[in-house]
């Protein structure tokens, strides 16, 4: 009984550092969002957000982000965005503005969906 049980924990924390391992290395330009998101999200872009910033205020803030989490972003533009309405879009179109954004910076598209609810808080932002 203490014997498997120690074991079990053993495996548990082999577990959590190999998690901790990849994720310092994921970053913004591993392709963690997809083309769809991108479409999707520049309908959303061209709607809410592009009277009051240009693409250049974007860059500047994933400048001020750079080596924080995604979701950091994602939580602030939540609360705060639209300024006129904040948290009025829905969850999706917070997460597909974002990957409109990193892709209109330079950031390339993969197969992974980004999304805030399966390691958004592990993929880093890089300075573009
Ligand atoms: C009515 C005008 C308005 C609209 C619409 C708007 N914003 Fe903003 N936004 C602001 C203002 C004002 C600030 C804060 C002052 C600044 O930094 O320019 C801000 C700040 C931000 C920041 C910086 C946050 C930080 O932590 O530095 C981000 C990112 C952002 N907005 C994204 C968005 C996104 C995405 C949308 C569309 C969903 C949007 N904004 C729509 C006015 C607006």
């Amino acid at each position: 009984m203490m014997k498997n049980s120690r074991r079990v924990i053993l495996m548990l924390g082999s577990l959590v550092l190999a998690c901790t391992s990849t994720a310092q290395d994921k970053t913004i330009n591993d392709g963690v969002f997809t083309q769809a998101q991108v479409d999707a999200g520049q309908v959303v872009y061209d709607a809410s957000c592009k009277t009051c910033h240009d693409m250049r205020f974007y860059r500047d803030t994933l400048k001020s982000y750079d080596k924080q989490p995604v979701l950091w972003l994602w939580e602030t533009m939540l609360g705060t965005m639209p300024a006129d309405n904040p948290g009025s879009l829905m969850l999706e179109e917070y997460t597909d503005v974002i990957a409109y954004i990193l892709s209109e910076n330079g950031f390339p598209t993969g197969d992974t969906k980004l999304d805030p609810d399966n390691g958004m808080d592990e993929i880093h932002i890089l300075s573009p």
